[in-house]
């Protein structure tokens, strides 16, 4: 099966049009490459929801910070290639650096989201997602689909990429997939290939971990404080080097409160060179028993 590669924007647009000329759905599915099933989940998803399927592939200097694995990211093209064209993608886009960013990443239009940009991961990894919605902002610009997909593994990104869609007036329906796990619960991740053997079997920790959390908040613990301190001591405790782990409304991820019944619990920790993030979101009332359904309205998120 051949799988049609561009790596200029002219091409792509060209071919593009083509497609739109004769009212074929677009979609999107952006990504940096090294793909797994989380990915492909993402593209045959788009498949289905759409007539042609674009699949971009570009390691974005914008969104690493200086000291953070740009240069060791792993790049294996040929072989996203094949995964590719085997998942029946229509045209794959990788262009480089120069292509993306001709007059460099200093003095350029930049996308903050205010508000979401900088807090938790963003708290983290300054410019982070400045750069991840700039980038996403250039594609979308450059392919115009109808529809963009993306996993709510990256819980942070797809808020921010949402919100800037919805504040930018960028007529593109978002699609948020859920994260594809290993059979222990560890979320699939390029990022993965970094750790050892041993770390990999301390790895499942920090789902578990989260999985504790939503234990908890669903038998109405509401210490927020407490839970994510004994949480990031549990991480310490296991092995990891925990950044954060932090108990959010769904969605917004705005701080919670009494009244919220839509969470999202998310953590970022260090195995050996590995950054892992992950994240659950809960309903408590979706599992709710009787008691629960019947007490009196709360206040809306
Ligand atoms: P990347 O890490 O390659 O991820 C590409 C897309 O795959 C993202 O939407 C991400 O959330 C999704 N994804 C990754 N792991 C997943 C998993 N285990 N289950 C489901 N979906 C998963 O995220 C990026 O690239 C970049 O920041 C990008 C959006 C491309 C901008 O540069």
């Amino acid at each position: 099966m051949a799988l049609l590669t561009t790596h200029t924007i002219a091409e792509l647009r060209r071919r593009i049009q083509r497609w739109r000329d004769v009212q074929q759905k677009i979609a999107l599915v952006p990504t940096m490459g090294n793909l797994h099933k989380g990915h492909i989940e993402l593209v045959n998803r788009a498949h289905e929801l759409a007539d042609r399927v674009v699949v971009s592939i570009f390691v974005n200097p914008l969104q690493f910070g200086p000291d953070e694995d740009y240069p060791g990211y792993p790049r294996t093209l040929e072989a996203d290639q094949v995964q590719l064209a085997v998942a029946g993608t229509d045209i794959l886009f990788v262009p480089d650096a120069k292509e993306m960013y001709p007059t460099g990443t200093e003095n350029i239009a930049k996308v903050e989201i205010a508000g979401l940009s900088e807090i938790l991961d963003g708290a983290y990894r300054p410019g982070h997602f400045i750069g991840v919605a700039t980038v996403v902002a250039k594609l979308l610009n450059i392919v115009r689909p109808d529809v963009a997909l993306f996993g709510q593994k990256d819980y942070q990104q797809l808020a921010v990429i949402r919100r800037m869609v919805r504040d930018l007036c960028m007529p593109i329906e978002i699609v948020g997939m859920a994260t594809v796990r290993e059979a222990d619960g560890l979320a699939l991740s390029s990022r993965n290939q970094y750790l050892s053997k041993s770390q990999r079997a301390v790895a499942p920790l920090l789902y578990r971990t989260l999985r504790e959390l939503v234990a908890l908040l669903r038998t109405g613990e509401r210490d927020f404080t407490r839970l994510e301190r004994e949480a990031v001591q549990k991480l310490t405790a296991g092995g990891m080097r925990p950044d954060y782990v932090c108990i959010r409304m769904a969605g917004s991820l705005a701080q919670p409160d009494v009244n919220t019944t839509r969470f999202v619990v998310l953590a970022a920790a260090w195995l050996g060179k590995a950054r892992l993030i992950d994240n659950l979101e809960v309903d408590i009332l979706t599992q709710a028993d009787q008691t629960q359904r019947l007490r009196p309205a709360r206040a809306p998120e």
